[in-house]
């Protein structure tokens, strides 16, 4: 098949590449290089059916493809507050684009969508079927909202235009190649904990998180993206093991053998306290669960940051 992947150079599009290049597929990777780089995906160059494209999803794109996994976006707070503006036209203009292209081509479309679609969620663990939280005009609204919109847009593309949809609700993900300074949490603390610094959690600490490791989440991409039954979704795609925030320092911690200590810090505005994935519908739809328990994903992930040359936190 020939399949485009935005945001193909970051760090969960460099591993469904990896994948698909890997399986014969032609893929084109689309990407302008915000956070992703192309060290990423350096590794594929060589391969015939592999193609790296410079392009920004908020102007239109024309190929001939089958299938469009759409996940050109800034994914993390620093990224995404740093252009808020931008964030929302990726997001949106981003999906009218390939939308645009999905709807001239027939291909299937998916959508990298987020939990954050939730916001600060009074349902627990959240199920597909519950609208959300979320604050409108609050600092995350541009990654939020902007997100909650495509997820319109496609469902919208799907009823006016019979485009093939598959929405997936991603929950934190987490692996090898995350940016070492993009202020996500596991690799924020592993930065922290293998350079001797102070492990820094945002509140007390009792806030807790699911964490997937990249490899199962791509396996439930993909695997709802070539799902027989012609169902749009949306279906979280997540780890349901739910951990405290101090939990996982102290995981990082003792698996780096780091002498690191933890502080606290003021919570960031709009920081959700609870978030864990109900799977049930891709446990049922897709076949799917995730495999990989925290110990060995973080073993495989400090792994990864302990071998870059250089770390800043
Ligand atoms: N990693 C997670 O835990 C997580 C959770 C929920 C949702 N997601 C979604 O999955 C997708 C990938 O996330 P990630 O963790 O790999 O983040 P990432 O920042 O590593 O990857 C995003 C990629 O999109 C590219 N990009 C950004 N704006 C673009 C634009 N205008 N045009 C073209 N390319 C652009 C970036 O350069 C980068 O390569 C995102 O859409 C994100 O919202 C990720």
């Amino acid at each position: 098949m020939r399949i485009l992947i935005t945001g193909g150079s970051g760090f969960l599009g460099s591993h469904l590449s990896e994948k698909l290049v890997k399986e014969g597929h032609d893929t084109i990777c689309l990407d302008n290089f915000y956070t992703g780089n192309r060290q990423n995906v350096q590794h594929l160059l060589d391969y015939p059916n592999f193609e790296l494209v410079r392009h920004d999803v908020t102007f239109p794109y024309y190929a001939e493809v089958d299938r469009i996994y759409n996940l050109a976006c800034p994914a993390s707070p620093v990224h995404y507050q740093a252009n808020p503006v931008q964030t929302t036209k990726t997001s949106v203009h981003g999906a009218i684009n390939m939308l645009g292209l999905a709807k001239r081509t027939g291909a299937r479309i998916l959508q990298a969508s987020t939990s954050e679609v939730y916001g600060d969620p009074e349902v627990h663990p959240q199920t597909e079927d519950y609208w959300g939280r979320v604050n409108p005009i609050g600092i995350r609204a541009c990654y939020d909202e902007g997100k909650r919109c495509a997820e319109t847009l496609f469902f919208d593309y799907h009823r006016q235009n019979n485009v093939e949809i598959r929405v997936a609700r991603i929950f934190n993900t987490y692996g090898p190649r995350m940016q070492p300074n993009d202020g996500r949490v596991v690799s924020n603390f592993i930065v922290q904990a293998l350079n001797g610094q102070n492990i820094t959690i945002y509140g007390d600490g009792n806030q807790t998180r699911s964490f997937c490791f990249v490899d199962d989440l791509i396996e439930g991409l993909v695997r709802f993206m070539e799902l027989e039954e012609n169902f749009p979704g949306p279906i979280n795609i997540g780890n349901p093991c739910e951990f405290t925030i101090l939990e996982l320092a102290e995981s990082i911690i003792r698996l780096t053998n780091s002498k690191s200590k933890v502080v606290f810090k003021a919570l960031p505005q709009d920081d959700p306290m609870q978030r864990k994935p109900d799977i049930g519908l891709a446990q049922s739809k897709l076949g799917w669960e995730p495999k990989i328990q925290l110990e060995e994903g973080l073993t495989k992930s400090i792994e990864f940051f302990s071998k870059l040359d250089k770390i800043s936190g």
